[in-house]
């Protein structure tokens, strides 16, 4: 059967990449959405991205009041204030809640629906071109074309996004992920590693989008020991700002798989940060994975420096610090929530309910 590799964002990346490149903005019209959250005022991004549009003639308005994991509401305000002036491309600053925001807002500036209207996947009015600057190095956004909002009240999320919905371009500098605390950056580091974990062993993994996951462990692997510690270097956060977007190759190809829908409720529910909630189950979903997938778990973890998957939990638990407890009957509703999504999925083995509920009870801190 025929395979399919593809990735058409022109990424660019380095120190100050955004100054040395301006000109390209201007390929896209007189006038920009930019969307973002306030970190990226602190981080330097929207400063230098407003520079580049200025020294092009660009005008541009911005929407700043992105919030992390994006409601239905919260989006139909930025459909609503897309419409509002006429802009010729959206800009994309932040992590993945604004970038996915400016997915939303490339398809409402031209198309006058409400945000629920996302998920069907139809766009009568082509999305306004998009150009991402990510100022997080986990979420892979900028190269893939799913953008996610939380739904149901907020206990659950979901995708929408075509291959209309990729961005243009992107710009990678890790400059702006220098005041992120570490620890959003061990659990970004993290959701980059579960991308890549998920599309390797996705059972419609492609050779392309594995060999880009394999990358993605060594790095992972060759920075794990920086992560567990206080600080990191510029060139490291490099890396792992790249690492990040080699991750979003791989589920731009193959998809998340259960983990990625297990994490769901716990971050809508919750308010476990979307990296550290990929991150508690993997371990339990490995462990029974592993019979079905052994060559490609032992392929995994042999590149992470790990000879037995028991190993695998103390690995990246030196990386999270998840302080909540649950309840039996919360389980019992993550389980509910995110359990026919979870076996629905492209997963190496055939997953029930009660795998799911072990996975949640053998991952989670109980209190009763
Ligand atoms: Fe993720």
């Amino acid at each position: 059967m025929s395979q399919c590799f593809y990735m058409p964002v022109k990424v660019i990346y380095g120190p100050h990449c955004v100054a040395e490149n301006a000109a390209l903005f201007a390929g896209f019209g007189k006038k920009a959405l930019i969307v973002t959250s306030p970190s990226s005022a602190k981080n330097g991004a929207l400063q230098e991205v407003t520079e580049a549009l200025s020294s092009q003639g660009i005008a541009w308005g911005v929407f700043d009041r992105c919030e992390n994991n994006p409601s239905l509401e919260m989006t139909d305000c930025l459909g609503e204030f897309a419409r509002q002036d006429k802009y010729d491309f959206v800009i994309g600053i932040g992590g993945g809640s604004a970038m996915d925001s400016a997915k939303a807002a490339s398809v409402l500036a031209v198309n006058d629906y409400p945000a629920a209207k996302l998920f069907e996947n139809r766009f009568p009015h082509a999305p306004l071109p998009l150009i991402e600057v990510p100022t997080t190095a986990g979420t892979g956004s900028e190269v893939t074309y799913n953008a996610v909002i939380t739904i149901d009240g907020g206990r659950n999320k979901k995708s929408f996004g075509t291959p209309v919905t990729h961005a243009k371009l992107a710009f990678l500098d890790a400059r702006y992920t220098e005041t992120l605390p570490m620890r959003l950056t061990r659990y970004t580091a993290l959701d980059a590693l579960a991308h890549a974990i998920e599309g390797f062993l996705s059972c419609k993994a492609t050779p392309a989008g594995s060999m880009v996951a394999k990358e993605v462990f060594r790095i992972f692997a060759k920075n794990h020991g920086a992560l567990c510690g206080d600080s990191l270097t510029p060139a490291v956060r490099q890396e792992l700002l790249l690492n990040a977007m080699y991750a979003g190759i791989v589920i731009a190809q193959e998809r998340t798989i259960a983990v990625h829908s297990l994490s769901y409720p716990l971050t809508a529910m919750r308010g476990v940060q979307h990296g550290l909630a990929v991150s508690l189950p993997m371990a339990s979903f490995l462990e029974i994975c592993y019979s079905g997938a052994k060559e490609k778990i032992d392929e995994l973890l042999g590149i992470l420096g790990l000879t037995e998957l028991g190993q695998f939990r103390g690995y990246i638990g030196r990386l999270m610090d998840d302080k909540n407890t649950y309840t039996r009957a919360e389980v019992e509703e993550f389980v509910s929530i995110a359990g026919q999504g979870a076996i629905g999925r492209n997963n190496p083995v055939t997953l029930t309910l009660d795998d799911v509920r072990n996975i949640y009870l053998t991952s989670l801190a109980l209190s009763d």
